[in-house]
């Protein structure tokens, strides 16, 4: 299964102002750009800070998110999934139930879990006109990928996507 990274930082590299702040700071055609793209993968994968950040799932898309306690989340239903399962046990579920690609949309703690399973097969990022100065970052810890340049193109009035695709 093909994953995608899907996520959004600033000029110095922040993808949240603090720990826990949602990503309310990208531009109107970033987040059209965001809905896009994993609507048509189908599929996402977030970490479980990154979904109380969101407030809930994403609509039209189905969401998986990783946790050491799903029983103490919501019931899942057939669009929201929380799991302790392994980053490997996970996409081969998936795989086997015939999903070919999906997006991984962060946070910096779950990106690097798929890092380390050397799981990431694309990434797509925004970077948009802010510093922040602290706040976390795409990956955790020190990570290892060989990326070459796919397209790099102007979004909104001041930002850019940059997609790469891992070697
Ligand atoms: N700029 C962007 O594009 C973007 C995108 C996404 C998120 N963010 C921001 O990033 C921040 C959250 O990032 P984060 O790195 O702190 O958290 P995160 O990766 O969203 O979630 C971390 C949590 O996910 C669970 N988890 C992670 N890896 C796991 C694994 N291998 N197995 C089982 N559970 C696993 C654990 O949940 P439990 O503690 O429940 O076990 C862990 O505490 C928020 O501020 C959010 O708004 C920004």
């Amino acid at each position: 299964m093909r994953i995608v990274l899907v996520m959004a930082q600033t000029l110095d590299g922040r993808i949240a102002r603090g720990p826990d702040d949602p990503v309310d700071w990208t531009e109107a055609a970033d987040k059209a750009h965001f809905s896009a793209l994993t609507r048509r993968l189908g599929l996402v994968f977030m970490g479980s800070s990154t979904f109380d950040a969101m407030g809930g799932p994403l609509p039209f898309r189905k969401n998986v998110v990783f946790t050491r306690f799903p029983e103490r989340r919501p019931p899942s239903s057939e669009d929201l999934l929380f799991t302790s399962e392994t980053v490997e046990t996970v996409l081969e579920r998936f795989a086997e139930a015939g999903y070919k690609e999906a997006a991984l949309i962060g946070g910096g703690r779950l990106n690097g879990a798929f890092a380390r399973a050397g799981r990431i097969d694309a990434v797509f990022v925004t970077l948009s006109p802010l510093f922040f100065g602290e706040g976390p970052t795409l990956f955790p810890e020190d990570i290892a990928m060989d990326l070459k340049l796919v397209d790099v193109s102007p979004l909104g009035e001041n930002s850019l996507v940059l997609h790469y695709r891992v070697a």
